[in-house]
């Protein structure tokens, strides 16, 4: 499918935050654009923010005056939506409310050509729902951009039941012409990454209400660990709660109360209390100049212990650990086994999902410590621990230690199932598991919108399958088993993969 000719002229509805930033994607890529808002001089705003953003790239050098000059010649704000009829595909980005689309969009249909690509930029209403009252429903499709929108490389292309296969091709292959990276999604609830993104959030919450560890020290273990940019609880800080906690609400709503997507007591207490975060001072950190940031616990063992690592059979993801204790002066032996490490009083494991107490009983290994995902364990700065109850303070001190010689700090935490990133990361894949098994998106679609669209490190699925066949599964079995909770539920998808002769989320 082609992407729309550069002489086909596009208009934006609505030129607030995401109208003004798509009205420059439209006219970097050559079009001519028309901006229009119904308040009077917003268009006009809207382009005049466009040029400060990008005289700032003329004034680092990174973008010529006249190139400037020559995109913003291309931006036409108008004030009548009647000088909009002559455009080939119209993007509104107006306020988010169902009533006033459908309103809008009606409008579009009697101005404009009936070839014309309707597009909206919600994230949120239903474009099955959008399109119920139009005459040509299938010319209506979802383009919605992430925010800020010229920076943000992600476009999901969304398709309502209506939607015709050639307009979603279209804007997927127009998305691509304007330096985008575009998936297709069908129009569902939080559509991939709205809905995907939610248990980086509610697993943290969880982990925070059952006194796992604390704010700054998941948010460290999240980042160092995990390879995210931000931990969950910063993240939700600049997001803003408000919006944070609507969001996971209208989600949980609209999957009728699935518990996977429930909203957590603890952020509706923030935004109860007004600490929304960044924007209001306060939310799970405090941003006055004066306060102190607090700072993650790092666990510490002093004294001097063993220095031959013993490692049993093949320890899996976490193989690339050894390399680096060795290059720290830690003698490796190796013999078969069950992929486990012994230290001094210790025996360490990755995680499986159940608790190291549980563990330690199932196994009959008294001194079991546990511990967790890391994107890459061979820069990986920080891990997290679980100790077993029935462990030895010696134990728990070796298992410090050993990493302690490799530089790499540890915090400890209370013994949760599935511990912070393993956790994190199962959830994740499932939920993508799910969108994927529901035919919302594809494997390659799901992995690509949560890096692009929130600069994960890794796709959910493309993580999971790096990890090996069935981990992911299992790790979820085990975390359900504890809590007994639907919302550990492993998708079907997982576990169809577990028992498959080939992989099926790789
Ligand atoms: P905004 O409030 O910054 O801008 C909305 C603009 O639309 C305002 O300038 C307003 O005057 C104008 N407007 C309202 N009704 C209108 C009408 N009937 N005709 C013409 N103009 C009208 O909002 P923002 O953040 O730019 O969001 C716009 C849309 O983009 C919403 O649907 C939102 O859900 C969606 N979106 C927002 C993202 C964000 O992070 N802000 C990210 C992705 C999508």
């Amino acid at each position: 499918m082609n992407a729309l000719d550069k002489e086909i002229v596009i208009a934006v509805i609505g030129a607030g935050a995401m109208g003004s930033g798509i009205a420059q994607i439209a006219a970097q890529a050559g079009h001519q654009v028309f901006l229009q808002d119904q308040r009077a001089g917003a268009a006009e705003q809207g382009k005049a923010g466009v040029a400060a953003q990008l005289q700032k790239r003329v004034d680092k050098g990174k973008m010529e005056a006249a190139e400037l000059q020559a995109l913003l010649d291309r931006i036409h704000p108008v004030d009548s939506l009647g000088e909009v009829a002559s455009a080939g595909l119209v993007i509104e980005a107006i306020i988010e409310d169902l009533s006033i689309k459908q309103q809008l969009l009606a409008q579009l249909e009697e101005l404009c050509e009936d070839d014309t690509i309707l597009a909206t930029n919600t994230s949120s209403i239903s474009v099955t729902a959008l399109a119920a009252k139009m005459r040509l429903p299938e010319r209506l499709v979802g383009m919605h951009f992430f925010n800020p929108a010229p920076l943000m490389a992600l476009v999901e292309v969304v398709s309502g039941l209506a939607t015709s296969k050639t307009v979603a091709d279209t804007i997927y292959a127009t998305s691509i012409a304007w330096g985008k990276k575009p998936v297709h999604t069908t129009s569902t609830p939080g559509f991939i990454v709205n809905r995907v993104a939610r248990p980086f959030y509610a697993e943290a919450l969880r982990l925070l209400q059952e006194g796992a560890a604390d704010v700054a020290t998941i948010d460290a273990i999240v980042r160092e660990a995990g390879g995210f940019r931000m931990g969950p609880f910063e993240l939700m800080d600049l997001i803003g709660h408000d919006v944070n906690y609507a969001v996971t609400n209208s989600v949980f709503d609209a999957y009728y109360g699935d518990p996977r997507f429930q909203p957590s007591l603890i952020q509706k207490g923030l935004v109860d209390a007004g600490h929304l975060g960044r924007k209001s001072g306060r939310g799970f950190y405090n941003y006055a100049e004066a306060a102190e940031k607090p700072q993650p616990a790092t666990a510490t063992a002093s004294g001097e212990g063993d220095s031959v690592l013993v490692v049993e059979g093949d320890i899996g993801p976490a193989s690339a650990l050894i390399d680096r204790l060795q290059a720290c002066g830690i003698q490796v032996a190796q013999r078969e086994g069950a992929g486990l490490l012994r230290f001094g009083e210790a025996t360490l494991a990755l995680t499986d999902g159940r608790m190291a107490t549980e563990r330690a009983r199932d196994s009959g290994i008294r001194d079991l410590v546990l511990f967790d995902l890391a994107l890459n364990y061979a820069t990986a700065s920080r891990l997290a621990l679980s100790v077993s109850l029935s462990a030895s303070d010696k134990a728990r001190d070796d298992a410090i230690r050993l990493f302690q010689s490799a530089g790499i700090s540890i915090s400890l935490i209370e013994d949760a199932p599935g511990m912070v990133v393993m956790r994190t990361v199962a959830m994740l894949a499932n939920e993508a598991a799910d969108a994927v098994l529901q035919g919302v998106c594809s494997v390659a679609d799901v992995n690509l919108a949560m890096c692009a669209g929130v600069n994960y490190p890794e796709g959910p699925l493309s993580w999971a399958s790096r990890l090996g066949k069935g981990r992911i599964y299992q790790v979820l079995q085990h975390i359900q088993a504890s809590y007994a909770e639907d919302r550990y539920r492993p998708s079907l998808l997982l576990r169809r993969d577990y028992y498959s002769p080939h992989s099926l989320i790789g």
